[in-house]
Formats: structure tokens, sequence, C-alpha cells
């Protein structure tokens, strides 16, 4: 992590002022150290380079949005994709009622420990920071190629963030970095470029992708879950997300959170599936039921509508229809001051 990166940071928790304290650092980089809570003493630590600002009891793995509805303290395989056919199995009015008594229970401390799932990953850090990860199975060839020859919406995507010329973008839910890494690639060096990811070991292979790119000077992949973004308050130019909208679980509260991070005059953009995919397993409108009750995407009117309460208002809409699935561009504005 570079030092100036710290202008942008707060406490994920009680978005207080972090203080820094280095254990280890390398030309620019702090390979690791400690970011304190002045306000209420919240440790998180800088591990490998990447700062991890999680507390100890949030889920830094993938989990399945329905999966995390339906029993947030454990980390569960799908049943198919999105785990469509658990909520096949159980009902609709029956995972309603799972999740609404899931959604009053805490998550017990230490349910998820950052520390020792970090440790655990130790090996697989190194080997993806050697650049091995990328150069096997033809990974790094199959990105650079995707990366070069974007669909049409994706060019879009990338084309409106780039006009908007930001000098800060955050990218949320950032996965296995594609979208960032192409988002850092169009975009002027000069611009700061982040990345909130919570599963842990998508961080080095993002940063990995930066520094592929040559853009790691000012790339930044960050662990934290985006609920609860480490961002201070008005400090990013653009948000961004790609084709991430159907694996959140609390639509609304990203979009709090991603309004409350916009400068004045600030763009979210982002792309999503027109839809919500559920690949024949269960009637779209069952699904649809149980995703409005649990604060899931369930359809692009919704999700404008949950914008707007969120003030953000939409500034514009592009479709497309790629390989018989319909997309959606979207750029929600926030208010200038
Ligand atoms: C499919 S990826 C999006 C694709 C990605 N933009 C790309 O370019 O490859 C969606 C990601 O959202 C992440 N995610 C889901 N809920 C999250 C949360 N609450 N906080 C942070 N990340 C989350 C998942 O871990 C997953 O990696
Ligand atoms: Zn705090």
């Amino acid at each position: 992590m570079k030092q100036n990166t710290l202008d942008f940071l707060c406490c994920p928790i009680c978005k207080g002022s972090l203080s820094l304290s280095i254990r280890k650092k390398l030309g620019e980089e702090i390979q690791s150290g400690r970011l304190l809570c002045d306000s209420c003493s919240e440790e998180y630590r800088i591990v490998s380079d990447r700062p991890i600002l999680m507390g100890n009891n949030t889920i830094h793995n993938w989990l399945s949005p329905i999966d995390e509805a339906l029993n947030p303290n454990e980390i569960t395989l799908p049943e198919g994709p999105f785990s469509l056919l658990r909520l096949k199995r159980l009902g609709v009015e029956e995972a309603k009622e799972l999740a609404s008594s899931q959604a009053n229970q805490s998550i017990p401390d230490n349910a998820f420990s950052v520390r020792n799932d970090l440790k655990q990953l130790q090996g697989k850090i190194k080997y993806i920071k050697s650049g091995k990860w990328l150069r096997a199975r033809d990974r790094g060839k199959k990105w650079l190629n995707s990366l070069n020859n974007p669909s049409e919406s994706v060019k879009s995507f990338l084309s409106l963030a780039e006009s908007r010329n930001p000098d800060s973008l955050l990218d949320i839910a950032s996965g296995g970095g594609s979208g960032v890494a192409s988002l850092a690639d169009v975009l002027p060096a000069k611009a700061k470029v982040f990345s909130v990811e919570r599963d842990l070991k998508c961080l080095w292979i993002i940063q990995e992708k930066f520094k592929h790119i040559r853009k790691q000077a000012n790339s930044e992949s960050i662990g934290a879950d985006v609920r609860q973004l480490p961002i201070k308050n008005d400090s990013i130019g653009v948000v961004t997300s790609m084709m991430a909208m159907q694996e959140l679980l609390g639509v609304s509260s990203v979009l709090e959170e991603i309004h409350r991070v916009l400068k004045p005059g600030g763009s979210y953009i982002a792309l999503f599936n027109k839809e919500p995919w559920v690949y024949d397993m269960i009637q779209i409108d069952q699904y649809k039921r149980f995703a409005k009750a649990v604060d899931m995407y369930s359809g692009y009117p919704d999700l404008v509508a949950t914008a707007e309460n969120e003030s953000l208002s939409l500034k514009g809409l592009e479709e497309f229809i790629e390989n018989g699935k319909e997309y959606c561009l979207v750029e929600f504005g926030k208010e200038k001051k």
C-alpha cells in the first residue's frame, strides 16, 4: 500500500481517521503495518502490501448472496449457480422466513477470523506475487486478450468512466479484477484507482493485474465489505461496478455507501444484467419476491427506485443485447453542492 492512499482511507466501522504504523516498507510500498482507528480503536492490518480494512467477524470469502441471506454465519458451497437450487428446494416463503430470522442474529466474534484465513493464504499470496499464477494455464494471455477485445457493453462502460475524467475511481466488488484493471488501463496514469473486494485471495490477483499493465503506482486493491466502505466521505470522483449487482446482499446499503463516498457531482457507473439470471431453475417472479425481501438485486426498475431513495439520480441508461442476454449500463449522479 502506498502511503498517500491513507488520504482516502477511514475506519470502515465508525468512519474515524486512521493512524498508520509501518513495520516494513520497500520503496513506495508499505509491506506490513497497522492502521489504528483514532475514534473506536479498532485495529486493521496491512498484510503482504494489502490493507485489510475489515473486522474479524466480516465475511472474507466468496459466498452466494442467497446463502449469505439464509445463513450468514457459515461459508457454504452454492447449490447450483448463486445457490438458486437451495432457494428452489426451500421455497420462497420458507426462505424469506429463514432469512428474516437470521437477519436479527449478530455474527459471533471469530466466526470468520481474517487473521486465520490470511495465515492459510500465505503460500497462495507468494505464488500470485511471483507472477507464476498469472502465467499458469495461459491466464495472463486470456486476460490480456479480453482486455484488448472488450464486448460492446464493456467498451461503453470503460469510455463512460473515462469521459468523466475522474482524479479518483473506486471499483466495488471487483472479483478477479478484469473490470477494474481495464478501467486503470484506460484512465490517465495520474488517476488514483481503488478496488474493494471481500474475497481476500482476489486482492493479490487484482494488484498483480495492475502491475502487469504498469498501473500499480496509483492503483490499490483493498480488502473490505462494500456495505462498510473504508473510504472517506465526498472523496471519490467515480464509483464503478461491473457485473457485480446480482452478487450483492444489501443493495440499498451499498448504494448508501456509494452516495457517501462520492464527491458532490460525482457518478456511479454500473454495468449489470437487466433481469436477474435464474437459469430456468426457478421462476423469475419467485426469485424477485425473495430478492426484494432480502435487499438483493431484483431487476433494473427496482434498482433505480432504490438508488433514487439513496439520493442517487438516474443520469443515463444504455442497453445491450449480447449472446442473447440483456445488459444495462447506467450512470447515477450525486447532487452538486
Ligand atoms: C463476479 S464479481 C464481479 C466481476 C468483477 N467486476 C470482474 O471484473 O471480474 C463479484 C464479486 O463481488 C464480491 N462481493 C459480494 N458481496 C460483497 C461485499 N459485501 N463486499 C465486498 N465484495 C463483495 C464477491 O466476492 C465477488 O468477487
Ligand atoms: Zn473506528
